[in-house]
């Protein structure tokens, strides 16, 4: 596998980093994970401006972003790559010694890549998925895709060893979003999501879909989905680049819907299929 490290193209073996690398230390980076769709990368200046954000955010400079679609582009060819793909792109702050908290602010960021052939999930979009539900135990800038993700690693191994797709995280008696996916709920044909705010990932998907809903004059509402609530509702699904829209048919011992996807998730689905075979951006 031929990986992209700071303006070089390596096989994966040959990336050479410091620990002392704040990735190392402290998780200190950002990172995105795009698609393609058609062999393009979908939504390309959306995951810039998410990452322009994350970066921001984090007080790491970085000016690569022109070079970002290339970068991709040169991954998928020296890999052979002919269906679509997945792509990563971390951004650590670089290197600093010896080992503090704070930072110099002219530290060189570190820039890692790489793609990889997208995984067929369409069993898990045609029958649905179980999901859990767990406390979401993350920090208060959920806005910020940074790579310090250890609470969302460890409920995403719960879910794995539980056999079920996904740990969906709640804070008090809220949803906040998945490990790696966002919610969405629907009672009596509207839709329902959580709200942007620091607790949650501003998901491109999920965006996709707000739109479609409003282009298709679906009822959509942000609003807060109470976990002692959820049995009001008639649907449930999830979404995320690699995930797309996906069925909830049961959570934790509750089958939704029997345990079949609902028709409103159908819809959505179909929508966003469309939608992905004729993009623009
Ligand atoms: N995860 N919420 C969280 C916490 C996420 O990590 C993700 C994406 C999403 C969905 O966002 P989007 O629709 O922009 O992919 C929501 C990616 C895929 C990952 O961690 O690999």
């Amino acid at each position: 596998m031929i990986v992209y490290f700071n303006s070089k193209f390596l096989h994966k073996d040959d990336v050479k980093v410091s620990p002392f690398d704040r990735a190392y230390l402290f998780a200190d980076g950002a990172y995105e994970a795009l698609r393609s769709y058609n062999q393009k990368l979908f939504r390309l200046n959306s995951h810039l401006k998410r990452l322009k954000h994350s970066l921001t955010e984090l007080s790491i400079l970085f000016s690569g972003f022109n070079d970002i679609k290339t970068i991709a582009e040169e991954l998928v060819k020296k890999n052979n790559i002919n269906s679509d793909y997945s792509f990563y792109i971390q951004i650590s702050r670089g290197i600093s010694f010896p080992r503090t908290h704070h930072f110099a602010s002219d530290i060189t960021p570190n820039v890692f890549a790489f793609v990889k052939p997208i995984v067929d999930n369409r069993k898990q979009r045609e029958e649905g998925v179980p999901i859990i539900l767990e406390k979401d135990l993350r920090w208060l800038r959920c806005d910020i895709k940074s790579i310090s993700i250890l609470p969302a690693v460890m409920v995403s191994q719960k879910a794995f060893s539980s056999g079920v797709f996904e740990a969906v995280l709640y804070r008090d008696n809220f949803i906040t979003e998945g490990s790696h996916t966002s919610f969405f709920a629907v009672k009596n044909n509207t839709i329902y999501t959580t709200p942007l705010s620091n607790y949650i990932l501003d998901g491109i998907t999920r965006k996709v879909v707000l739109e479609l809903c409003k282009e298709n004059q679906i009822e959509y509402k942000e609003e807060n989905i109470k976990v002692d609530e959820l049995k009001t509702y008639d649907e449930f699904f999830i979404t995320g680049t690699t995930t797309e829209v996906t069925p909830v048919i049961k959570i934790d011992d509750w089958f939704v819907n029997n345990g079949k996807p609902g028709v409103v998730t159908r819809n959505i689905q179909k929508l966003f299929n469309i939608y992905t075979e004729n993009f623009n951006e």
